[in-house]
C-alpha cells in the first residue's frame, strides 16, 4: 500500500507515541487528522507537523465520547474525503490492585482504553467501507494486552479486550471488505507520559485510589522507571509503518519482549497451570 498521498487519522496525537505516528505519517507526505483531549499537547504537535510542510486537521476530541469520535470522523471526511490510516491510539494507564480499584478508575480505563477503539470502529469503518479505498484500521494494545502483570488490572483488562476486539475486526474485514484490514500495535516499553496519566484523568471520573501496599509501590516505580527509558516514540513509528508496509497484523517494536511473555502465556494455558510473572 502507498501511504504517500493518503491520509492518517491519530488519537492520542497530542503526545508519546501517537505524536511520533502523526509525525511519520506526515514526513511520508500523508495529510494527517490529529486528535487529543490535551489541547496544549495537540496544538504542540500541529506546530511540529506543520513546520514539517503537512497539511493538518486537529480537532480536540475526547475518545471516551461517541458523539465527539463521530464528529471527528465527519470532519476528517469532510475536510480531506477519504482516511487511509486510523490510528486508535489515546489510552491512559490506571494501576493498582484490583479489588480496591474505584468504579470510576476502571470505568476511565475502559471508557477510554476500549470504548475509545470502538467509538473509532464505528465512526470510521462504515465511512471507509463506503468510499472504496484500501485502508487500514491500527488499534494500539500493549505487551500488557497479551500477557498480565501484577497491579494493573483496569489496564490490562481493557488492553486484552483490544486485543480480541482487533483480532475479530480483521476476521470480519477480511471476510467483508477485503480492501480494509486491522493491525494491533502491542508496544513494550516507550518513552512517553503513558505512566502520568492522572495528568488528564477528568475531574468528573474522581481521584485515584491511593496505594496501600508496598508492593503496589514498587511495581510502579520500576516498570514506570523502564517505560522512562524505553524506546523513542519516533523509533517506534519507523517500524510499525515498516510493518505495515509489509501487511503485518501484528506490530511489535519490542519483538523478544513479546514472543517470550506470550510463549510463556501459552506454555502454562497448554499445561494448565497458573500464569507465572514475569
Ligand atoms: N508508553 C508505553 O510504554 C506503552 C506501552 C504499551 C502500550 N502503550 C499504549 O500506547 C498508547 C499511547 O500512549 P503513550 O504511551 O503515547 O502515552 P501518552 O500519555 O504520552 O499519550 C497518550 C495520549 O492519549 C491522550 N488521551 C488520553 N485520554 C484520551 C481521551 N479520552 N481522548 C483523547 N485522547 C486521550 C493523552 O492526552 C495523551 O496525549 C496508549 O494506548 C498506551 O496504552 C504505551
Amino acid at each position: 500500500m502507498q501511504f504517500g498521498s493518503g491520509v492518517a487519522v491519530v488519537t492520542g496525537a497530542g503526545s508519546g507515541i501517537g505524536r511520533g505516528l502523526a509525525r511519520k505519517a506526515a514526513s511520508l507526505g500523508m495529510k494527517v487528522v490529529i486528535a487529543d483531549v490535551d489541547e496544549p499537547g495537540l496544538r504542540e504537535t500541529t506546530a511540529l507537523l506543520r513546520a514539517s510542510g503537512a497539511e493538518v486537521l486537529e480537532r480536540r476530541t475526547d475518545v471516551a465520547k461517541n458523539e465527539e469520535v463521530e464528529g471527528l470522523a465527519e470532519a476528517a471526511f469532510k475536510t480531506f474525503g477519504s482516511v487511509t490510516l486510523l490510528f486508535n491510539n489515546a489510552g491512559v494507564l490506571v494501576d493498582g490492585k484490583s479489588w480496591d480499584r474505584s468504579l470510576d478508575d476502571w470505568r476511565w480505563s475502559f471508557d477510554v482504553n476500549i470504548m475509545g477503539v470502538i467509538h473509532g470502529i464505528r465512526a470510521f469503518v462504515p465511512r471507509m467501507v463506503a468510499g472504496g479505498k484500501a485502508g487500514i484500521i491500527v488499534n494500539t494494545a500493549s505487551v500488557g494486552g497479551l500477557a498480565a502483570a501484577p497491579f494493573l488490572g483496569p489496564y490490562t483488562a481493557s488492553k486484552f479486550a483490544v486485543v480480541g476486539l482487533t483480532e475479530g475486526l480483521q476476521h470480519e474485514l477480511a471476510a467483508l471488505h477485503p480492501q480494509l484490514r486491522a493491525a494491533c500495535l502491542c508496544p513494550g516499553e516507550v518513552a512517553t507520559q503513558i505512566w502520568e496519566s492522572e495528568r488528564i484523568r477528568p475531574t468528573a471520573r474522581g481521584a485515584k485510589v491511593p496505594f496501600t501496599t508496598e508492593a503496589e509501590t514498587k511495581f510502579r516505580d520500576r516498570v514506570a522507571g523502564n517505560v522512562a527509558a524505553g524506546m523513542d516514540p519516533a523509533q517506534v513509528a519507523d517500524i510499525v509503518f515498516d510493518a505495515l508496509a509489509a501487511g503485518k497484523f501484528w506490530l511489535f517494536p519490542h519483538p523478544d519482549k513479546v514472543k517470550e511473555r506470550t510463549m510463556r502465556r501459552q506454555q502454562s494455558l497448554m499445561r494448565d497451570e497458573a500464569p507465572l510473572f514475569p
